[in-house]
């Protein structure tokens, strides 16, 4: 990030991580609020979903990205719901960004499907909640997948996005930690 002013919610990016370093969690925030909100501004999103909301940073990202757009996000973690609904809150976001708390696997199956944009960013990525995650996205959705290159279960993930027939993903970085993917 060249300057705090490139990103409105620096703050809370901030936040986060002096978070973890006092809670011993893996609230990493995601590097690059302003893309994720280009991304939903660009897919013109209505809905977006994402996994690992942590203290909201992202989830706000995609709602200032896509003004029209409800965003559901999901957090396991109590103390990292309640200090995320304080930042969406503050924010006056509070009407169109919905924190489910819950894990994952529990929450993603009680959503309706039909996202616009979808986000994991909860940990490094597994084959059965990515498979879940393409069941609610639209066709023609865009998947952004964090944490890609963290080896293990995240490879078989990491194929999947580049099989060249169920979805057309490119890496954004050159350390292949996220992908961007329509899907086909
Ligand atoms: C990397 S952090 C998310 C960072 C956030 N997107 C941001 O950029 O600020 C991952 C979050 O996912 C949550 N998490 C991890 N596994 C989970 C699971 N199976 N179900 C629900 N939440 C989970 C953690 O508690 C953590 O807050």
């Amino acid at each position: 990030m060249t300057s705090a002013t490139a990103d409105p919610f620096a703050k809370i990016r901030a936040a986060t991580n002096s978070h973890r370093a006092r809670h011993g969690c893996n609230a990493y925030p995601y590097d690059n609020g302003p893309l994720l909100a280009a991304l939903a501004a660009a897919a013109n999103a209505r809905r977006i979903v994402e996994l690992g909301t942590a203290l909201g940073y992202t989830a706000l990202s995609f709602a200032s990205g896509a003004p029209g757009a409800t965003v559901d996000t999901i957090e396991g973690d109590p103390e990292h719901v309640g200090l995320a609904r304080e930042n969406i809150a503050a924010a006056a976001m509070d009407h169109r960004v919905i924190v489910h708390e819950g894990d994952f696997a529990v929450v993603l199956p009680t959503l309706d499907p039909g996202y616009d944009v979808a986000f994991f960013d909860g940990g490094a990525p597994v084959p059965a909640l990515h498979k879940t995650l393409r069941g609610l996205l639209r066709t023609g959705g865009t998947l952004i997948t964090a944490n890609l290159n963290h080896g293990g279960a995240a490879e078989a993930v990491r194929k999947a996005l580049f099989d060249g027939k169920t979805w057309r993903s490119a890496l954004v970085d050159e350390h292949g930690e996220t992908a961007i993917s329509v899907k086909l």
